[in-house]
Formats: structure tokens, C-alpha cells, sequence
């Protein structure tokens, strides 16, 4: 009786095995908050998918945005793994005890900057890729409007950029908090202030996602976009009328960041996603998807249009400093003061 019974049992399962797609069996769900462009982040999760057999459900929110989900959902969580957006946010998030610390056994094969990521954030993130800081300008507009192209920092200020220049909000968007933490290290706290309240008479508007303003420098929607620069190659590629500046006094960087969300209900499959995100063959699909930051595995191809640091001058970024919860809150809440409410 009871082996005809299994027998019964095993030929179910074996309809179901037919029945279900691949690996898709009982392999389980995560819940990942992406904070890259969708176009990156869609087949990053197709190809875990298949890879494991895990289904996977993924939001797409900008880094600032993110963190303040993450911490609203902190008593009961939803999400598993924040993968993408830059490193700030995600240190704040650590400190604020929202993430989970994890040493993943691919640690060694990282850069020395992603493992310094991690460490500085007693492994409650990692570094998945970098990029600097600058901006794209529409060449057919500036030839239209005659105004001198602009090299540095200093020259977005100038009143010909009077309604030319547009950024994100740092409050939603790591890229536009990047930018303030880095003209704060650049120029020193208060000349970057008073530069912060010139360049926004400048500004058409402040976007959520940081890449955005990317976007429409190449449409010539606004004349200058700040991003940073992987993000306006992605719009010279696919042939936008755009010029992309390493600005002349020096500029910042990011260390995109991953972290597996404190209490995940998922906690297997988050670290089986964050495992796989640091190896060379997912780190590859970056490339696949027009995106070109630096990844963070030292065996990952580097696509051939990634900016590289060695052409840009690059400041010392201070990660912890700027990623913690004390200095990013105090820069942000200035800046809404400041600037933000100042008139144009
Ligand atoms: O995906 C492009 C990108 O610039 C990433 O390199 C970066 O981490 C992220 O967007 C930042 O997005 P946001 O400024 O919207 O938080």
C-alpha cells in the first residue's frame, strides 16, 4: 500500500516538473529593490531567475527613495536585498540598522574600493561597481544659444546657464547627494553652499532619478544635465548631440552598493542573490543593458565606453564620513534650507 502510494506521489511530481517552468521549482521568492535604470535592472533578475529558479519580484526606485521605503517597512519588512544606487545611502542604512551584516565568500575576488565599502560598513554593504561625477551638454544647443562651453564646476553658476542646468533632488537621488557631498569636499563647506544657491538660479528642475537629467541634455530639453558620467555615455552611444565633462577642479565618485535588508523573509535567497551579483558573469550583464559603471569583481570584463578613473581627476571621497546618518541628514536638511527654498 505505502509503495504504491509513493508511487502515486512521485508521478505527481514528476507532472509538476513538467508542468514548471525550468528551475522554477520550489526554489522559492525574493524581493529585490533596485536602484539602478530598469533597463539594467530587468534582465539582471531575468538572469537570476534562470540561473536559480528563485521568482523574483523587483521594484525600481531611486537610492534616496529607497532608504526611506526601506526604514518606513522597518518593523515588518518587505523587501529582501537592495541591489544598486549608490554607497552613501546604503552606509546611512547600516548604521541605521536596517540592513544585515553578510561577508560573502566572494569577497576576495573584489576591488580593493568595494571591500573597503564593505568594511567601513562592518559588512552591512558592498561595492558592486563606481563611477564619477560630471555632466553632458547638448552641443546643437549650445552652438544655437553661442555660449562658451563649460569645463569646470564654476562655469554652471555663470548667469548665461540662467535656466540651463538641470539636477536631481538629493533627497530622492544618491547621484544629486553625491554631487552635494562632493562640491562640500571640492570647494569646502561654505563656498560650496554659496556656489549650491548660484547654481540653483541655474536650474530648470530638480528630477527624482539621478540619471534623468542625462536624458534630457540629450533631447535638448535642457542644455546641461549633471549625472554621473556613465550615465550621459549611455546617451552619446545610442548618437545624442552631447559633450560629457570630467569638471576641472575635480569631482567625486559613487560605489554603487548592495545590502540584504535586516529581517528579510527571503535571508537564503538574498545571500544566494548576493553571491551571484558579485560574480563576473552577472557583474558582465551591465554592459548588456548600457550600462557602463566599473564593476566591482576584478575578473569582470570592463565594458570598452566605461569611463575610467584614471582620466578623470578624482577626489578622495570620504564614504564614511559622508555616509553616515549624521552628516548625510545635516548636508540634506541644509541644503532644503538653503537652497532648495531660496528664490530663482
Ligand atoms: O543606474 C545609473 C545610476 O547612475 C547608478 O550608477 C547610480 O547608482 C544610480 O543611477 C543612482 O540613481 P539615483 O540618483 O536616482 O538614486
Amino acid at each position: 500500500m505505502a509503495s504504491r502510494r509513493s508511487a502515486v506521489f512521485a508521478f505527481a511530481a514528476g507532472i509538476l516538473a513538467a508542468v514548471l517552468p525550468g528551475a522554477a521549482r520550489a526554489q522559492g521568492n525574493l524581493t529585490v529593490y533596485c536602484s539602478v535604470q530598469e533597463e539594467w535592472c530587468r534582465p539582471m533578475m531575468a538572469a537570476f531567475e534562470r540561473a536559480t529558479g528563485v521568482r523574483v519580484a523587483m521594484t525600481r526606485k531611486s537610492s534616496g527613495e529607497t532608504l526611506t521605503q526601506i526604514r518606513a517597512e522597518a518593523s515588518n519588512p518587505r523587501g529582501d536585498v537592495w541591489w544598486g544606487g549608490t554607497g552613501d545611502p546604503h552606509m546611512q542604512a547600516g548604521q541605521e540598522n536596517l540592513t544585515e551584516e553578510y561577508r560573502s565568500p566572494r569577497l576576495p575576488e573584489l576591488q580593493p574600493w568595494a571591500v573597503r565599502q564593505a568594511e567601513q560598513a562592518n559588512f552591512r554593504t558592498v561595492g558592486i561597481y563606481a563611477g564619477a561625477l560630471g555632466y553632458s551638454y547638448n552641443t546643437r544647443e549650445l552652438e544655437r544659444r553661442r555660449i562658451t562651453a563649460p569645463r569646470c564646476w564654476s562655469d554652471l553658476a555663470k548667469p548665461e546657464f540662467r535656466g540651463e542646468v538641470q539636477v536631481a533632488d538629493p533627497n530622492t537621488s544618491g547621484t544629486a547627494y553625491t554631487m552635494l557631498a562632493t562640491l562640500v569636499q571640492v570647494m569646502g563647506e561654505e563656498p560650496a553652499f554659496t556656489y549650491l544657491r548660484a547654481l540653483h538660479r541655474n536650474v530648470n528642475q530638480y528630477t527624482r532619478s539621478g540619471a534623468a537629467p542625462a536624458r534630457a541634455a540629450a533631447t535638448g530639453e535642457t542644455l546641461v544635465g549633471i549625472t554621473f558620467l556613465h550615465d550621459a555615455v549611455t546617451q552619446k552611444i545610442a548618437g545624442a548631440p552631447v559633450n560629457i565633462v570630467a569638471p576641472c577642479e575635480g569631482t567625486g565618485y559613487e560605489i554603487g552598493s548592495m545590502s540584504i535588508i535586516r529581517g528579510a523573509r527571503n535571508m537564503e535567497n538574498a545571500r544566494r542573490f548576493y553571491d551571484w551579483a558579485l560574480s563576473p558573469e552577472a557583474q558582465a550583464i551591465a554592459g548588456t543593458a548600457n550600462s557602463f559603471q566599473l564593476p566591482s569583481n576584478r575578473a569582470s570584463p570592463i565594458p570598452p565606453q566605461a569611463p575610467r578613473f584614471e582620466d578623470v581627476r578624482l577626489i578622495d571621497y570620504d564614504f564614511a564620513r559622508w555616509g553616515s546618518a549624521e552628516e548625510r541628514t545635516r548636508l540634506l536638511t541644509r541644503w532644503e534650507r538653503e537652497v532648495r527654498a531660496g528664490a530663482r
